[in-house]
């Protein structure tokens, strides 16, 4: 017998997400990527302009991935407008369709807004524990929509360490707005909402930009010694910014270097990057002089291969493209939870 397609809602997944151990699932995860566990094709972009001359798009990010001992199939479908803010309504949302394994049919329908964002937040938050110098005091946040929201719950509520955050939207209310939401909870925290991009990330030990730019505008000199740059949006830093980091890290190196719009893909495409140890060919010439050294991949750094940091001083970026596999992983997870 068939079994109907199960939709589970907006309000569905937040509800068991919050069952969910999200960041625990990405680790495993990374594990999973590096052993071997894991298939993750490319993802593809659909691109168009609206009659209201507004830049949409549709990913689609399929993937499988092997945890707790048996096989997740399925794929994202994200869609932004980046209009939708004015229209009263999130800029990103989507689907993720769980397979299943025998049958390929599809078995679950989930929205995907929360997921997308607290998988994203969950591997920032856990590519930081991994990376930082110590545990987070200030935190510099750009962008103040769904994303920084997500992240600087999470973070919060892992980090007693936090003492400030300095919050920098190019509309300033929607940073007014998260800094007063969150204020209400995290009494402890000082919460900065900054007039420049560059007041909120000097001498932030840990940075997230997570705007919706496409011009680099973070140089080198605002990032502290010792800081971490979580670089969500991909865009924010400038070339120059790249190539000062000490240790520059992804998630995945194959979606990096098959992306052809976001800066270090484009870097990769004129030969300004060397890619990480496990995907340097022997065959192939490094670039003469690689402005970029990619110095690992997170599950690298998960599964204990790769070093992490070397030195307290060290400004460490992370280039974190976005797997399908976390979304597809916490996706079955939330699956199993409904179903139990
Ligand atoms: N790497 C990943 O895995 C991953 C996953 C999900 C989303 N993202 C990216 O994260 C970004 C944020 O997503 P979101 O859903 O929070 O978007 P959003 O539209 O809800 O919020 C973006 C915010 O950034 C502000 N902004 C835009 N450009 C700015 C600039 N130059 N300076 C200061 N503020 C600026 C906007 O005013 C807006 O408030 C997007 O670029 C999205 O593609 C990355």
């Amino acid at each position: 017998m068939v079994r109907a397609m199960l939709q589970l809602t907006d309000a569905d997944v937040a509800a068991l997400l919050e069952k969910t151990d999200v960041v625990g699932t990405v680790r495993e995860v990374f594990l999973a990527h590096a052993a071997g566990r894991t298939v993750l094709p490319e993802e593809s972009c659909l691109r168009w302009t609206n009659d209201e001359g507004e830049a949409c798009r549709s990913l689609n990010m399929p993937g499988l991935v092997e945890i707790d001992g048996r096989r997740i199939a399925g794929t994202k479908v994200i869609n932004a407008s980046l209009g939708n803010p004015a229209r009263g309504l999130a800029r990103a949302g989507g689907l993720i369709l769980l397979f299943d394994l025998t049958t390929a049919r599809p078995v679950c329908a989930l929205d995907a807004a929360h997921i997308s964002a607290g998988r994203t937040a969950a591997v920032s938050v856990l590519a930081t524990e991994l990376l930082w110098a110590a545990p987070a005091r200030a935190v510099a946040v750009v962008g103040a929509g769904a994303l920084a929201e997500a992240h600087l719950e999470l973070a919060l509520r892992r980090w007693p360490s936090v003492r400030q955050v300095r919050l920098h939207d190019r509309v300033r209310e929607r940073a007014t707005d998260l800094a007063e939401r969150l204020g209400d909870t995290h009494r402890t925290v000082a919460f900065d909402v900054t007039a420049t991009a560059e007041q909120a990330v000097r001498e932030a030990d840990l940075v997230i930009p997570v705007t919706t730019t496409t011009s680099g505008y973070i140089p080198a000199d605002w990032i502290a010694e010792g800081a971490v740059v979580v670089n969500v949006s991909l865009d924010d830093l400038t070339p120059e910014a790249l190539s000062a980091a000490d240790q520059v890290v992804v998630d995945d190196w194959s979606l990096v270097a098959a992306d052809t719009t976001r800066i270090l893909g484009r870097m990769h495409r004129a030969g300004d990057v060397l890619p990480p140890p496990r995907h340097r060919d022997p065959n192939t010439p490094a670039p003469a002089r690689p402005a970029v050294e990619v110095t690992a991949e997170l599950c690298d750094l998960v599964d204990g291969s790769a070093e992490g940091r070397t030195a307290a001083t060290d400004r460490i970026i992370v280039n974190p493209f976005g797997m399908s596999l976390h979304d597809v992983a916490v996706a079955g997870r939330i699956y199993q939870e409904f179903l139990t």
